[in-house]
């Protein structure tokens, strides 16, 4: 079953609670939120307040997305702000193996994240330890830029790691993923597809989301 997580950078946040309301209706698997910290990424988003309020109304899990220097020092607080899986940066993390420990120790599914350029072979070392890898299609810090091509060849290499290693890490795309490139994606290996702008810039959000989960799961990989 390939996933869809609709990024809520996207959305209003004037009206936060009528969207997760909306996406509990709708056939999105998991909640994306990104966390920026102007460091890390040359962006500031949102952070544990609004990760803790969409908590109080989301009824899927929320799949936290760490662009910040040093996660190590916030782990726990979006485990109580009500993270289900907590993704860091493979390029924030000088002992990445730890941080991973540490995720796991706090009860939750861990995920890495690899910017465009981060050579695939870095994780053959951390692939049986995660739950995710996060492939970036984007340069990460913003939504809505266009979708990076060579992703393609990264996410065959990726296939290729963990079907050598016998990992059983599921692979999520972020960034720039729309109806043009979902199914195709999904037809390469991806699990989980990121989706902001190409949803929420949308006519009907919740039609886009059914649209990308047909197109993505009728496809046997
Ligand atoms: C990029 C973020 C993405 C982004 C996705 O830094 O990690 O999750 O918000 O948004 P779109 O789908 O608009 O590229
Ligand atoms: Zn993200």
């Amino acid at each position: 079953m390939v996933r869809i997580a609709p990024s809520l950078l996207a959305a209003d946040f004037t009206r936060l609670g009528e969207v997760v309301h909306m996406l509990n209706q709708s056939e999105a698997d998991w909640l994306h939120c990104d966390i920026m910290d102007g460091r890390f990424v040359p962006n500031l988003s949102f952070g544990l307040p609004v990760v803790q309020a969409v908590r109080r109304v989301a009824a899927k899990p929320l799949d936290v997305h760490l662009m910040i220097a040093e996660p190590e020092h916030y782990l726990s607080a979006f485990a109580d702000a009500g993270a289900d899986v907590l993704t860091v940066h493979l390029e924030a993390c000088p002992h990445l193996h730890r941080v991973i420990q540490a995720i796991h120790q706090l009860g939750l599914k861990a995920g890495v994240a690899v910017n465009p350029h981060t050579s695939i072979g870095l994780l053959s070392d951390i692939i049986h330890d995660v739950e995710v890898v996060c492939l970036m299609s984007v340069n990460p810090g913003f939504g809505g830029q266009a979708f990076i091509p060579h992703t393609f060849s990264r996410l065959a290499q990726l296939r290729e790691l963990i079907a050598q290693s016998g990992a059983r890490a599921q692979i999520e795309v972020d960034g720039g993923v729309d109806l043009s490139n979902a199914a195709a994606l999904a037809a390469q290996g991806a699990n989980i597809l990121v989706a902001g702008n190409s949803v929420f810039s949308s006519a009907d959000p919740l039609e886009t989301i059914r649209q990308m989960k047909r197109q993505t799961n009728t496809i046997s990989v």
